[in-house]
């Protein structure tokens, strides 16, 4: 077994106990403190975490961890290079209101803060029993079986996926976007978890992705399997997606070049429609 190996073989124990943490979660009833406006945290969060941190603080102690709720944690030696980033439950608010659609998503990275790159990735949706694997340059896996990206080459012909963020939502642009892409394509989801979205476009379910102002526990596991699975993740301006950029544009490839182009002119053009105030 390489190193590797072992990585993703305890993210992946780690993402199955936090899993069924959820899952026994759901049984129960919830209880919701607020972050933010409309930005929730339930008790489910914070028990999926605390799994999470301990399994990879007992295997990898000399790793640094950023997880959602309980921020960044130092490695116990310094100058570490890996660092971890957790994100004990994606999808929280579909959760609170028991809709099915929601995961555990984990991810290691290697090297500076900011220009680090991604060695594996985990996504496990415990509802549906799905595992989502990639590590870097051994390809991507749904439940063991080698996935790839769509083949679907128009944008007039796909399916997409976004999703809109609980903080500052008046302030974000995205329904302009949204407006957009739904009339370009077959139509655009938006299912309420950014991990589950960009493993969607990993496996050929949507042929791409955007999203404003993710973070990056939403993220790193996603794009290492869109990129393991053939896709292409960068900004609107077509450089390779960071781990904490503004923008996240993921797709198949084929239709990369096009979906670009609309995110940017839609970025130049001003709002027909004036951001409402939020309700007070
Ligand atoms: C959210 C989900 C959602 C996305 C938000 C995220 P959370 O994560 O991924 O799909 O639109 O931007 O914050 O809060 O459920 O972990
Ligand atoms: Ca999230
Ligand atoms: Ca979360």
């Amino acid at each position: 077994m390489n190193a590797m190996d072992s990585h993703l073989e305890v993210a992946v124990e780690a993402a199955r106990e936090a899993g069924a943490i959820l899952v026994a979660e759901l049984a129960r009833p919830v209880s919701i403190n607020y972050k933010g406006d409309v930005d929730i945290v339930t008790q489910a969060d914070g028990r999926s975490e605390q799994a999470i941190m301990s399994r990879l603080r007992n295997h990898f102690p000399r790793h640094a961890i950023v997880a959602e709720e309980s921020g960044a944690h130092a490695a116990a030696a310094s100058g570490t290079r890996f660092c971890w980033y957790v994100d004990p439950l994606d999808g929280t608010t579909n959760f609170a209101h028991g809709f099915p659609w929601f995961c555990v998503s984990i991810a290691l990275a290697e090297g500076p803060a900011g220009n680090e790159e991604l060695l594996a990735g985990v996504i496990y949706q415990p509802l549906t029993d799905e595992l989502f694997t990639a590590a870097r340059g051994e390809g991507a896996y749904l439940n063991n079986k080698r996935i790839h990206v769509s083949g679907v080459a128009k944008l007039a012909t796909s399916l997409l996926g976004t999703g809109f963020p609980a903080h500052k939502r008046a302030q974000n642009p995205n329904i302009h976007f949204y407006w957009n892409f739904t009339l370009r394509s077959h139509g655009v989801r938006r299912a309420g978890s950014a991990a589950l979205d960009l493993a969607a476009v990993a496996c050929g379910r949507f042929d791409g992705f955007w999203e404003f102002g993710l973070h990056p526990w939403d993220t790193a596991a996603g794009v290492l399997l869109v990129r393991e699975a053939g896709g292409a993740v960068t900004n609107f301006a077509g450089e390779p997606y960071r781990l904490g950029m503004r923008e996240c544009l993921a797709s198949n490839s084929r239709i990369h070049e096009e979906m670009r182009a609309v995110a940017e002119q839609v970025s130049h053009t001003p709002p027909s429609a004036p951001f409402l105030e939020p309700l007070r």
